[in-house]
């Protein structure tokens, strides 16, 4: 049974007679990749149930997934709108306008959280309305394993408990970092781009093995943990980057002839380049 959100709060302030916090009513429109990470953190840490969560997709196979798990799956903007009480922008900016306009009127009560790379929450306002509450965040699909980092960016007139509400969504699928909104284009290129990158490193470095004659399936188990004990030096040992460059490279040793080469190919400006070009790209999807 579907439950409006207005009727909810109607049955609670008559059984009750004062307001009561509401559990969220979380809707997704878009069920790809990232919506389905961001419903994984929420149901994993139990910030909602299947029966509060809503999604709309162009493509009812993608949404059978989520009705098997109980979710509530709408066919239409302004009923989502109606249902919920959060609504997460999950399709990609080039189809932000499309979405918007279909959404335009409904969402005067709604928190609206954008996840799209270069939309600006000006643009979202531009289409919703003036005062319409927009949160604008940048993920990574490692929530889907409970090891996101989200950036998240605060901004009028969404309130400090509104925003404590998003934040907590992210947080149950990882950690979050908040930022002013001129950062949240070239942030991309430090969250929500880079699993690609360190994909691509495992990659070579996998290759590397094979062309060594050890196996992909030992290979790729040796560089996974590699990169989670790495990822925990950086945040728990105490040692900067270069101190934990340092402490792998004996004098005289096999990392700093790897180290060597590395350099030679500038690895460090090939990532940087990279980045560059991630921020340059927001920029041009942006609005
Ligand atoms: N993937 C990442 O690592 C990542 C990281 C951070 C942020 N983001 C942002 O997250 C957003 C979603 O990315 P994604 O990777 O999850 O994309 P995705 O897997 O392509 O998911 C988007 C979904 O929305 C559907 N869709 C398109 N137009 C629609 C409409 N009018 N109404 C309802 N559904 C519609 C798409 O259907 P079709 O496939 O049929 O078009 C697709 O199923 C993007 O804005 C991206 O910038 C992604």
């Amino acid at each position: 049974m579907i439950i409006k959100k207005g009727l909810l709060l109607k049955v609670h302030l008559k059984k009750q007679g004062k307001a009561i916090n509401l559990s969220d009513k979380i809707g997704f429109i878009g069920a790809g990749n990232m919506a389905g990470a961001i419903i994984e953190g929420i149901l994993k840490q139990g910030v909602a149930s299947a029966q509060d969560l809503a999604v709309i997709d162009i493509s009812s196979e993608k949404c059978a997934g989520f009705k098997e798990r109980g979710m509530n799956i709408f066919d239409s903007y302004d009923s989502i709108a109606e249902f919920c009480d959060i609504i997460f922008l999950a399709v990609k900016p080039q189809n932000y306008e499309e979405v918007l306009l279909k959404l335009k009127g409904f969402t005067d009560d709604c928190i609206i959280v954008s996840i799209a790379a270069g939309i600006s929450t000006d643009y979202v306002k531009s289409c919703l309305g003036e005062n319409s509450k927009v949160v604008r965040a940048m993920p990574n699909t490692p929530l889907l394993m409970g090891c996101g980092a989200t950036a998240l960016c605060h901004v009028e007139p969404v309130t400090d408990a509104e925003f404590e509400k998003v934040k907590k969504i992210f947080a149950a699928g990882g950690s979050v970092s908040v930022l002013p909104e001129e950062k949240m284009n070239s942030i991309i290129s430090v969250n929500g781009s880079s699993p690609a990158y360190v994909y691509l490193f495992a990659k070579a470095i996998i290759n590397g093995a094979i062309a060594q004659g050890i196996d992909a399936g030992t290979a790729t188990a040796l560089i996974a943990k590699t990169l989670e004990g790495s990822a925990k030096m950086i945040t728990e040992s105490g040692y900067n980057v270069d101190e934990l460059i340092k402490m792998v490279s004996s004098k005289g040793g096999t990392t700093l002839m790897a180290l060597e080469a590395l350099y030679e190919h500038d690895f460090e400006g090939a990532i940087i380049d990279a980045m560059e070009r991630c921020t340059k790209r927001a920029e041009e999807l942006g609005k």
